[in-house]
């Protein structure tokens, strides 16, 4: 009799499920008992031996079994997955009163300190901040700033080529260029950023520092703008006490240039080790633009007239927070960052 058959698949299949030790164990009554190729199924195939009129009741019959052992198999799942939770959470045990781990508040790079500075100075001054490309032409770096290819200045600033064409910019001076290109004028600009050099690492050596660049181009500018905006940069990061002295340079793209010293902000220009006894401290490179570096990026030296000038980001990290070794900015010890 089919009922008598159920009765015992109904039977051996609580009986496993009760014997069962885990949820694979579980699965796998399933797939004998309910599967396509299980027990229930194969008596849902000898249903063509029935008579037709009994089929509905052996069919139900089937169905309630099916029911029973899914309802109980359902059952022991839950209570499988309950017991391995509690398990997990004992073996996870927080302890709740252990000193938390705190989170060590950053600071800032003395480099980014000095750099906001001058930022500050300048764009008080109606200055607009740009950057430049630090993979840069050879024209933009070199020949359009008046140091064609058998220049001298070349040699000292000798460094890391891509291909013949190609360089890491030794200077932020190529920003120059790329913004007279614009053809906006009139141009009231400063330029931060990464230079290259191939120098090697010492104290005050680094192949690769920040500098920033300031270009201002407009009718009638002329030496005694760029003096007058450069004692007031001085005195605005090193003190109002700060002077300020011009001595006759060469670069190239510039014409005259100078060299700006400030007097020493330790010593008040009297002479200590801090300037070594010279009273002032060079600070940057300057001048007014030259006529034919205008003209190269298209703007007629008749009608304008400019200043240009250059400083080095980690010099002014040096000297405004005393520290006599550069290498002590690129090393990323948090002793020495705490500092600032
Ligand atoms: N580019 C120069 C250097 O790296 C610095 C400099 C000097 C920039 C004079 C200027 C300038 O704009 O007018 O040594």
């Amino acid at each position: 009799m089919i009922s008598e058959q159920l009765d015992k698949i109904r039977e051996e299949a609580l009986k496993q499920i009760k014997g069962s030790d885990g949820l694979e164990k579980l699965n796998e009554i399933r797939v004998n008992f309910l599967g396509k190729k299980g027990e229930l199924t194969s008596i849902l195939k000898s249903m063509k031996d029935v008579a037709p009129e009994d089929r509905p009741k052996v069919g139900q019959l089937v169905n309630e079994t099916r029911e029973a052992i899914e309802k109980v198999l359902e059952e022991t799942k839950n209570k499988m997955e309950a017991a391995a939770r509690d398990a997990k959470l004992k073996a996870e045990v927080i302890d709740v009163t252990l000193p938390a781990k705190k989170n060590k508040v950053g600071h800032c790079h003395p480099n980014t300190i000095a750099l906001e500075e001058v930022e500050r100075i300048f764009t008080g001054m109606g200055y607009e901040v740009v950057e430049g490309p630090e993979v840069e032409k050879d024209y933009y770096n070199f020949e359009a700033l008046n140091i064609p290819a058998d220049h001298p200045a070349k040699d000292e600033q000798d460094t890391f080529y891509i291909n013949g064409d190609l360089l890491l910019r030794t200077q932020t001076s190529s920003t120059q260029v790329h913004e007279m290109e614009k053809g906006k004028l009139p141009i009231k600009m400063i330029a931060p950023g990464r230079v290259f050099r191939a120098d090697e690492v010492d104290a005050t050596h680094s192949p690769s520092f920040h500098q920033v660049e300031g270009l201002v181009i407009d009718k009638n500018v002329t030496f005694a703008d760029l003096k007058g905006t450069l004692a007031e940069f001085a005195k605005q990061l090193f003190g109002p006490e700060t002077k300020t002295k011009f001595r006759p340079h060469h670069f190239p793209f510039t014409e005259p240039s100078a060299e700006m010293d400030v007097s020493c902000f330790k010593c008040g220009g009297k002479g200590c080790r801090f300037c070594k006894g010279e009273g002032w401290i060079e600070i940057l490179g300057c001048g007014m633009v030259h006529p034919h570096v205008l003209e190269m990026s298209g703007i007629d030296p008749n009608e304008y007239t400019g200043f240009a000038f250059g400083v080095g980001l980690e010099r002014i990290a040096l000297l405004k927070y005393e520290i006599d070794d550069m290498r002590l900015l690129y090393e990323n010890d948090i002793r020495f960052l705490n500092q600032f």
